[in-house]
């Protein structure tokens, strides 16, 4: 079982990040201080963790920058005695690679080369580099199968080739220089604190305000739904337990097409908000869209290696879970508009607008 002392996360102020920071003070006997490392780009959102800063202050630092700049990576691991690294920052939307895929380039293969250089330069000091990563380097299943740790990598987004570009980094400084790291690859996350360009809490908002509600396609393409405090506590459990140098898969088994994940959400805004003002059921805003380019068609994880080396499994439902999510969103408006202004929506403007 490994420990830790002085924890450095990067893209700690972003979605799962947040999340996991949250997790590690409130759910775990983890007794040591985290760094959190963020660059805070559009995603990233120092709200999400106000209340941590505030109850966990004296074992929480947040440091202000950026994965890009090497010296900045080699001075925070040395000046905080960095024994473990949980590396979450990236260009994490699929779409976004699609309009405009430098920036997934630089933060998520270069970003990446410049931690594990530094991690490498700290020798035995640093006892492990968890990299998280995602299921879409894997690429996209048909009707049946899933995906597993032997499943050979077929990227087919700029995201995606990206992401398997930094997994292939890590597995080799394992395999060059000897690195303790472990990996996990991870289907579609959902719950608290995650930015509404991603489809759930999109579709949450949307629906609440009685806008429309874009479904690329037919919405017949399939995700396996996750939710982020699962996701969590397979992260912490591999960063303890696993062997150096591996690799697990973690899913939901909550397999679900998009229009039946809308539908499930507008039938839970239509029950937990107040009615729209046309009386109009949530599922009439539902509005099909030119489909996304390259658009995986299903992904599915096959978490049994997980679940049978540590006996990790999921705390949550679709029901529970989807439930838990939408009062969130209804719950927190004030963290929406804090995520909803500044840099987020200028990005929207300025690239979606030239898509048309
Ligand atoms: P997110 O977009 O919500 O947050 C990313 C965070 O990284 C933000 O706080 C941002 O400010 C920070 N960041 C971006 N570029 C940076 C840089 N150059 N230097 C420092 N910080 C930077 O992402 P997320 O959804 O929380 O995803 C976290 C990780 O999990 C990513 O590596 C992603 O690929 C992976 N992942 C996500 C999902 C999912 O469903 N969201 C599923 C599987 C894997
Ligand atoms: O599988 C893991 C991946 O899940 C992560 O690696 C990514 O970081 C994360 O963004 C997510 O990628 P997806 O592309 O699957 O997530 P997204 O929420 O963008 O879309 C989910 C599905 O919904 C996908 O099939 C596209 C569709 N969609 C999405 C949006 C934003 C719509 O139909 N309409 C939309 O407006």
């Amino acid at each position: 079982m490994r420990t830790f002392r002085n924890l450095l996360v990067t893209g700690g102020a972003g979605f799962i990040g947040s999340n996991f920071i949250r997790h590690v003070f409130e759910k775990t006997d983890f007794a040591g201080r985290i760094v959190n490392y963020d660059a805070l780009t559009y995603a990233g959102n120092a709200e999400s963790l106000a209340d941590v800063a505030a109850t966990f202050g004296g074992r929480y630092v947040f440091l202000h920058a950026d994965i890009r700049d090497a010296a900045a990576v080699r001075e925070a691991l040395d000046r905080y005695e960095i024994d473990a690294i949980v590396h979450f920052a990236a260009e994490s939307h699929v779409d976004r690679s699609i309009v405009a895929p430098d920036d997934f380039v630089q933060t998520n293969i270069v970003g990446t080369f410049n931690l594990l250089q530094a991690a490498r330069e700290r020798g035995a000091a640093l006892s492990l580099f968890h990299h998280v990563s995602t299921d879409e380097v894997f690429g996209s299943l048909g009707p049946t199968g899933f995906f597993s740790e032997t499943t050979p990598y077929a990227p087919h987004s700029p995201y995606s080739a990206s992401k398997a570009s930094s997994d292939h980094l890590v597995r080799a400084f394992h395999d060059t220089y000897g690195l303790p790291v472990t990996i996990t690859n991870c289907s579609n996350n959902y719950g608290p604190f995650q930015v509404p360009e991603k489809l759930i809490p999109l579709m949450v908002l949307n629906a609440l305000e009685g806008r429309p509600l874009p479904v690329y396609g037919e919405g017949l393409n399939v995700r396996d739904w996750l939710h982020v405090e699962d996701h969590c506590t397979a992260i912490w459990t591999v960063m303890a337990r696993a062997e150096s140098g591996s690799t697990y898969c973690v899913g939901g088994r909550n397999e679900r097409t998009n229009i039946d994940v809308v539908t499930r959400i507008c039938a839970l805004v239509d029950r937990l908000a107040p009615p729209l003002p046309s009386g109009a059921p949530r599922e009439s805003l539902i509005t099909h869209v030119a489909d996304r380019l390259g658009h995986d068609r299903r992904y599915a994880i096959d978490c049994s290696k997980l679940e049978g080396d540590f006996g990790w499994t999921q705390a949550y439902t679709a029901e529970n879970g989807f439930e838990q999510t939408v009062r969130w969103y209804l719950e927190n408006p004030k963290w929406v508009d804090s995520v909803r202004t500044g840099d987020y929506r200028r990005w929207i403007e300025r690239n979606y607008a030239k898509r048309g």
